[in-house]
């Protein structure tokens, strides 16, 4: 069940203060774009998102890429909806279109908070034999982490405070706001 009253106090009742700004997380993501590019400068990496939060960091920093590169998608879901916390082991509801084996994968997330998912998500993949396989996320958590994932392209190390916006959801709403928010902590 989505709660439509959260759409409908609007996305600054719960708004505490801005973390990062649409500034600052173009320019972030345009370095990404740019090192991502000269370190597979003679490959053609796919790049597989992991729906649906990281859908707005994969497109832009898609944008910032300057070599060839493919696209593809899977969902995995740890958090129900309504859930401000993680539970339970990530079950992955869609599946790539794309063969990966002997490819150049990049896994594109927008948050790593108890690393579960992407541990996952990771485990998972390399049984299907890529030619290499590499972490990029926008958000980390480190002080959440209950399980080492190896991330080597990093946008922002950021505290232990719940985050919306830029892809990240509060109740399913305001994906779409361009910053990183911090959610009241007495509205959790
Ligand atoms: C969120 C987020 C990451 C995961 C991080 O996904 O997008 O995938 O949780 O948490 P973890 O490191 O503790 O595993 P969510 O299940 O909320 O789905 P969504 O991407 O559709 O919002």
């Amino acid at each position: 069940m989505v709660d439509e009253s959260t759409a409908r106090l609007g996305y600054a009742h719960f708004l505490e203060r801005v973390l990062i700004d649409e500034d600052t997380l173009r320019a972030r993501v345009a370095a990404l774009g740019a090192q991502i590019s000269a370190d597979y400068a003679d490959k053609t990496p796919l790049l597989i998102c992991l729906l649906r939060g990281g859908v707005m960091f994969m497109t832009d920093l898609s944008r910032s890429l300057t070599i060839p590169h493919h696209l593809d998608f899977m969902a995995v879901s740890s958090y129900g909806v309504g859930a401000r916390v993680t539970r339970g082991q990530p079950r992955i509801t869609l599946d790539l279109n794309t063969d990966i084996r002997a490819r150049h994968v990049l896994l594109v997330e927008d948050i790593v908070d108890s690393g579960h998912t992407v541990d996952h998500v990771l485990r998972m993949l390399q049984t299907r034999d890529p030619a290499s396989l590499k972490v990029c996320v926008l958000l980390d958590k480190p002080s959440r982490r209950e399980v080492y994932v190896p991330i080597t392209y990093r946008g922002f190390e950021i505290p232990d405070v719940f985050v919306f916006g830029y892809g990240l959801d509060l109740d399913e709403y305001f994906r779409n706001l361009p910053f990183i928010g911090v959610v009241k902590q007495e509205l959790l």
